[in-house]
This record gives C-alpha cells, structure tokens and sequence, in this order.
C-alpha cells in the first residue's frame, strides 16, 4: 500500500500482528487504512480475528507486532479512555443499577463536561435514537431491542469521531435487526462518524457497509465495496464465504490475457475469467454465481462452451426459479432464473445445455 494513502488515512493498521499466547498468531500482517466517515465491515468465521482487531483500536489489547494510527498518530501507548472511542456490544453492556439517563451521562462525567451541557448533550442522543422518553427507565425496563438503542447513543453520546461496533444485533430478532440497520447507517452518515462495524452475518455487511474486510485465519482475505466483492471474490474463500455460489473443479489447459479454458474433472472444456490463476496444467476450483448461468443459447456468445446439465429439482420461489442441476458430477449445481412470464419452468429429469459469458466464470485458487 502507499505510504500517502496511509498518512491521509483517519484509521490505520500497519504490520500488525497478535499473539494472546506468545506462539500463534490470531491476526496475521494486517493493514487497513479507512478514510474519515467511512462505515467499515470486518466480516468473518468465528475465530478469525474481527474482536481481537477491534480491542486492539479500543486499546484493550495492545498489538503484539505494527502500528496503529488514528488521524496519522499513532495510538499504540495511548490507554483507551484517552483515545476518544465509542463502543457498542453485542449484549448492550449498560450499568444495570443506572437509569437511561445516568448511562448516558457517565462518559460525560468522565470527560469532566459541566451538568448544563451534560443533560443537553443526554437529551440530544437520546433524540436521535428515538428513546427521548426512556430516561428515567432502567435498563431491565426495557425490550433488548431499546437496550441496544441506548447502547448505541451512549457510544454516540460524546460525539466521538470513531465508533466501534462488535455484532451490535446479533442478540435481536430479525425484523428489529433490520430497522436498527438502517437506524444505524443513516446515523452514522448523518453525524458523518467513522464506523469499524463487526458481524458474521453477511447481508448485514453487505447492506450497511461501504466497504467489508472479509477475514479468515486471522488476515484479510479482501477489502472492497459490497458489489465488488459479491461479483468479483478474488480467491475461493471469499468466493464461497459471500452468496451463493457454484464451484467446478479442473486444470487450465489454455490461457491468454483475461480468457482461459479450464477441463474439467470430468472431461469436459468450459470457458473462464483467469483471476487467480497463471499458467496452463495449474489446478483451479472455477466459480459462477447461480444467476449468471444461462440455458438460453441466444444468450450466449458464438463458440462458448457449453455444459451437458440434468434437471435435479425445479423450486418456484415467487420471484425467481431456483433450480438444482447435475453439471460435471455436482449435484448441487444452483441456477437462478427470475419470473417472467416468458421464462422456461425446468422440469426435474430433463436433460440441457448450460453456458455464461466467460468473464462471469471465475477460476479461482484450488482448496
Ligand atoms: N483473551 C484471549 N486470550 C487468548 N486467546 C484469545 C483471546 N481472545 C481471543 N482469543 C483467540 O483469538 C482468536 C480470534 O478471536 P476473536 O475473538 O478475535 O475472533 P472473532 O473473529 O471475533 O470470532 P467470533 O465471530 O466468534 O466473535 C480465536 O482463536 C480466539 O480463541
Ligand atoms: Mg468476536
């Protein structure tokens, strides 16, 4: 990465390692750099690292290796309270013998501000999350879902620049997990606050984020923009981690600028995007998306390869037609096609040709 994109940087990690036990590393030379109002999500399985990243910029652990830097400072030996952070959890971690309002004001008393400016400040936040007349309650008085609210404005309620969110919904039920997203995102493009948002649910990183950081095993396995990653995975992890996917396994014999043919194990030619490939006779686990597989020729380009399928079941879902095919010995080869009125209803036992444009067909690493 280049050292301006760094210094212009609001949030910086740069090298950093962590080690808990002193022998493995959890998070593996990361670096990110995040401009100012950005919402950034770290997406991941369990274990790979999103909370150990996020202590490490809230300063409850230190990083065993590299720097971090906050508006090109480095905050490395600065102790969390001084670093001007908010944060909200997954289990709202209010002080349970507080009302609403003595929650909120307490990081304000610890900033030593005046009891004016306090109960402005208190009513204010409460305000933007739509709880102004909760602040006598406390919070065994209220449903999980306006816990989390008051949550969110005690971390908003200093103004912070930068707030931190570890799996903030993922208590809620799904209809409230919803709205709060929305609450969520709008709020923090109004106040225009840097967000580092953490979850493993990916149509919520997808749909609140600017960009996502999928990790596994402890390093970044892509930083890019929702539809970047969602339409361009540029290894097989990713690949498989976001949507839904189809993957075929074979070896590349030809390859040339952005065209490549891959045969498949099974014997048969298709054509791909090389992506994460190089050189004729490597391995490669090739990935299309279930929407991008066509079955109509006239949809296809002269001379595309074209794929012997059997129809294994048809399911109508209302607005689209997922099918389940048999393609190259995979029997869970997904195709989804939308309702319209002119569209083919496939019916199970019969036998078609599959294609796709050969940029919407990825040859990926080999696992
Ligand atoms: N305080 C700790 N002491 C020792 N090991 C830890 C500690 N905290 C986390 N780990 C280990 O570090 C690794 C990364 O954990 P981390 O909590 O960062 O994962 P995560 O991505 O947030 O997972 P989840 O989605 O389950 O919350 C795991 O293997 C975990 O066991
Ligand atoms: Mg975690």
């Amino acid at each position: 990465m280049a050292d301006t994109a760094e210094t212009d940087a609001f949030v910086a990690f740069e090298r950093v390692q962590k080690s808990y036990d002193g022998e493995n590393l959890v998070v593996k030379d990361l670096n990110l750099s995040m401009p100012k109002g950005e919402f950034l999500t770290m997406l991941g399985p369990s274990g790979s690292g999103k909370t150990t990243c996020l202590m490490m910029l809230a300063g409850f652990e230190t990083a065993t290796y590299g720097e971090i830097k906050l508006d090109g400072v480095s905050i490395n030996n600065i102790p969390p309270h001084k670093r001007g952070i908010g944060m909200v959890f997954q289990n709202y971690a209010l002080f349970p013998h507080m009302t609403v309002a003595e929650n909120l004001s307490f990081p304000l008393e610890v900033r030593k501000i005046g009891k004016s400016e306090r109960e402005a400040k208190v009513k204010r936040a409460l305000d933007m999350v739509q709880m102004g007349a909760f602040g006598g309650r406390r919070p065994a008085q209220m449903s999980g879902g306006q816990q989390q609210r008051i949550a969110l404005a005690r971390a908003l309620v200093f103004e912070p620049e930068l707030v931190l969110m570890d799996e903030p919904l993922g208590a809620l039920d799904k209809q409230l997990r919803e709205t709060l997203q929305f609450e969520i995102t709008n709020l923090a493009h109004e106040l225009g606050i840097t967000v580092v948002y953490v979850t493993h649910d990916q149509t919520e990183a997808l749909t609140m984020s600017d960009r996502v950081a999928v990790f596994d095993d402890g390093r970044i396995q892509q930083l890019a923009p929702p539809d970047e990653l969602y339409e361009k995975p540029q290894n097989s992890f990713v690949a498989q981690f976001i949507g839904e996917n189809n993957t075929l396994e074979g070896t590349v014999t030809k390859i040339s600028g952005n065209h490549c043919e891959v045969r498949l194990d099974n014997g048969e030619l298709i054509d791909a995007l090389p992506v994460n490939v190089s050189a004729e006779g490597e391995r490669t686990r090739v990935s299309i998306r279930p929407e991008r597989v066509e079955f109509n020729k006239d949809r296809l380009q002269e001379g595309a390869h074209l794929l012997k399928a059997e129809v294994l079941e048809f399911i109508y879902m209302g607005d689209i037609f997922r099918t389940r095919l048999r393609v190259a010995g995979n029997e869970d080869f997904i195709i989804k096609t939308r309702n319209a009125p002119d569209q083919v209803r496939l019916e199970p036992g019969q036998q078609i040709e599959i294609g796709w444009l050969p940029e919407d067909c990825r040859a990926l690493d080999a696992i």
